[in-house]
């Protein structure tokens, strides 16, 4: 069962922009400096934020097939990992740049899409390569080649000015690591027998450290990288290693605090060294616990299983049926959340972190 735990979590986003003019979308207000724009989304990462990718891969780490988006667009599987919406369409949706963020594997991609981003996460991916490896999905590196080539197209279309400026100013947002935690280092002995909790952060970290410093070499900087959610307290690893109560596990949630504060010491260092960088480490631990311990103030109802199926396990094909009021649910498998608790936690993070986007050295 383990090897399906695609990702997880939820959370992401980032973005920002700061500070006079109020652009109004739905119920987000995001504040951008005058003459400031976002004008592109780019995501890099893992189930929590693919839109579709892993639909064009040889992979069993796929969902194009119900219950998966059920209440999307009138309950139409397109690859998500949740029922509805998720983290990278939330970011593109509150910067009012568009409903959806497409996958860039996507065929149906147009020009104009490449205009104002694409998604090139791909679910069961891991900062560590063996993680993508072992899913058959894309690493880091194949989506920075791919992000190479987007730029190629980018510039055929629009000239290679505009391009360079669509890239200084568009947010990015890198996702990934869950998979990591759970499924190759504690999952299998593969990682565990050659590397203590600590050196296998440290070797994520350093992943995630190259990697932002390539995206930063091809022409972004305003970039925000998730950090790990309290992954001890999903369905999935309650029900594996949380004894009969399903209690959260503490020694991965430990594990994922640890590699947090590794992951955002590094941003910070990477922030003093490159002169024009915005790289920001964006919190997704302490939102999403308070959610998982206190459902009922966030206006949910249950938060130690997930919708499908049992809720205790079920991830993938082996979601089969539901629970009859998503609504209720923080988590739509036992290793997803649902489409509110994602826009939740999404809209959470912009508001705190958008001003950090935008703002320019040296007045940070
Ligand atoms: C914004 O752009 C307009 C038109 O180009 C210009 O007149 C104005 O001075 C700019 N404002 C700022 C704060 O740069
Ligand atoms: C489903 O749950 C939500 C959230 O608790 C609640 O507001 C709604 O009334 C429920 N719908 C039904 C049909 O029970």
């Amino acid at each position: 069962m383990q090897f399906f735990c695609l990702e997880l979590f939820p959370f992401l986003v980032l973005l920002g922009v700061s500070l006079s003019f109020l652009v109004c979308i739905g119920e987000s207000v995001i504040e951008l400096p005058e003459n400031d724009t976002i004008p592109a989304v780019f995501v890099f990462g893992d189930s929590i934020v693919d839109t579709g990718n892993n639909n064009n891969l040889k992979t069993i780490f796929k969902v194009n097939y119900p219950p998966y988006g059920q209440d999307f667009l009138g309950g139409k599987p397109t690859g998500r990992f949740s029922n509805g919406k998720v983290p990278s369409d939330l970011i593109a949706e509150e910067l009012g740049i568009k409903p959806l963020l497409p996958a860039y594997l996507d065929p149906s991609l147009q020009a104009q899409d490449l205009i104002t981003g694409v998604n090139f996460a791909s679910g069961g991916n891991g900062y560590d390569p063996l993680t993508s490896d072992l899913a058959s999905v894309l690493s880091l590196s194949d989506q920075l080649e791919m992000f190479k080539e987007y730029i190629i197209k980018l510039k055929g279309i629009v000239g290679e000015e505009r391009t360079s400026q669509i890239l200084r100013k568009s947010l990015v947002t890198v996702v990934t690591g869950s998979n990591d935690v759970t499924n190759t280092y504690f999952g299998s002995p593969l990682r565990k027998s050659i590397y203590d909790i600590s050196s296998y952060a440290d070797l994520m970290v350093s992943s995630g450290s190259r990697f932002v410093q390539d995206l930063y070499g091809l022409g972004l900087r305003r970039i925000g990288v998730f950090g790990l959610p309290p992954l001890g307290c999903l369905p999935s690893q309650r029900t594996l290693k949380g004894g009969v109560t399903r209690k959260c596990v503490d020694s991965y949630n430990q594990m994922c605090q640890l590699f947090n504060k590794k992951l955002s010491n590094e941003l910070t260092l990477i922030n003093g060294i490159l002169p024009e960088a915005r790289m920001i480490y964006l919190d997704i631990y302490n939102l999403p616990l308070d959610v998982i311990h206190n459902p009922k103030n966030y206006g949910f109802g249950i938060s130690n299983i997930g919708c499908c199926g049992t809720g205790t396990i079920e991830v993938a094909f082996l979601c089969k049926c539901t629970c009859s009021n998503v609504s209720e649910y923080v988590f739509w498998d036992s290793f997803h959340l649902t489409e509110k608790a994602y826009r939740l936690l999404v809209h959470q993070i912009l508001e705190q972190y958008m001003k950090d986007f935008i703002c320019e050295k040296p007045f940070c």
